[in-house]
């Protein structure tokens, strides 16, 4: 456990890098505990963008209102490629001192933890991350905040394909985010019943989805469904389909689902995982926690150090890969 020495009686807290669903239920548990243990909360805007041109705004019980069932953040993230300066994150740090400001809760992806922990190492600002990215690509965590809704927005999708493919007796070929990770994608495969998976990490060759979907072919199946991750190439599911078109003459129908696995309400689970991270997170800090995220791990919530989180990629899970294969047949 990584310690500061720090009394707590102010925190600010922001909302860093993609948005997710349940990021507003994070803040909103956030503040409430942290009004609960008598501690004043400031919100900054836009990410690192707020530290940075001390844009921020008290946060009370009713700044948080009606907020726990909305997508997005109310606080507004952002991609602030200036903080990977070290000069820049003096100028935050300095900004958050004058404030008043002695711990703050980051609610984000990896690039934003690695962000926060900057603050600590340089400036000695105690961090709390929490995880927040739909993704679900951060080691130490069963969980992301985001995910889960993410994965039923993709679903709800696919099943509406799966209406379309079975009429036409069609292939068609769904990709979904998750940059270099394959958690939505092999999620969505198995939930959603899909012949192949590709992913970013688990290397599936063209031939052998062609290869199944000839099998399928054979014992009566006129339509399947292909998951793609978009990996480092959004768009890369027409290259798929291209290549398919070439070893087989079958034309796959190409649909990305794109930014829309961002949006919407969150489910019951998101939104309680957020306000159950909310919570921990405020309570790590007073108990003089830093430089560490909330992670869940079974039903545990557990504080899990930045750094390694930050060490390893979470990998695709093969299991729920291989049960895909097993059921598609
Ligand atoms: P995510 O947090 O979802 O992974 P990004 O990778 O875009 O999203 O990171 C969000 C923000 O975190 C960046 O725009 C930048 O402000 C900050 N950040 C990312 N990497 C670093 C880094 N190495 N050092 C400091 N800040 C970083
Ligand atoms: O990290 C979340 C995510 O939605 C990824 O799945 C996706 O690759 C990326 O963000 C898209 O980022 P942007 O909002 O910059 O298009």
């Amino acid at each position: 456990m990584i310690l500061h020495s720090i009394p707590i009686k102010k925190i600010g807290v922001y909302t860093s890098g993609g948005d997710a669903p349940g990021m507003n239920a994070a803040i909103r548990s956030v503040v409430r505990s942290a009004l609960a243990r008598n501690l004043e909360v400031v919100g900054f805007q836009s990410g690192y963008y707020g530290l940075l041109e001390k844009k921020f705004t008290p946060l009370m019980a009713r700044s948080v209102a009606n907020i726990i069932q909305r997508g997005g953040t109310f606080l507004k993230t952002g991609r602030c490629p200036e903080f990977q300066k070290p000069e820049q994150r003096k100028i935050a740090a300095e900004n958050i001192r004058e404030l008043g400001i002695d711990g703050l809760i980051c609610v984000g992806g990896d690039g934003s933890f690695r962000g926060a922990r900057a603050l600590w190492l340089e400036h000695k600002i105690p961090v709390m991350g929490i995880p927040g990215t739909i993704d679900n690509d951060i080691f130490g965590t069963d969980l992301t905040i985001g995910f889960d809704t993410a994965v039923n927005t993709a679903l709800d999708a696919i099943d509406k394909i799966r209406d379309t493919a079975a009429s036409h007796d069609r292939l068609f070929i769904v990709e979904v985010m998750g940059r270099n990770s394959g958690l939505i994608a092999s999620h969505c495969g198995l939930a959603g019943g899909a012949e192949e998976v590709f992913t970013p990490d688990i290397p599936v060759t063209v031939e052998k989805a062609v290869e199944k979907i000839r099998q399928g072919l054979v014992s009566g199946k006129s339509s399947s469904i292909l998951i793609a991750a978009e990996g480092q190439k959004p768009g890369r599911a027409y290259d798929l389909a291209e290549q398919i078109r070439k070893k087989t003459g079958l034309e796959a129908k190409v649909c990305i689902l794109g930014h829309q696995q961002r949006g919407g309400s969150p489910t019951a689970s998101d939104r309680i995982l957020a306000s159950r991270m909310g919570w921990y997170a405020v309570e790590a800090l007073l108990r003089g926690e830093t430089d560490s995220m909330v992670a869940i791990q079974g039903s545990q919530l557990v504080s899990v150090p930045l750094e390694k989180a930050l060490s390893q990629e979470k990998p695709s899970p093969r299991e729920l890969l291989h049960l895909t294969q097993v059921l598609s047949h």
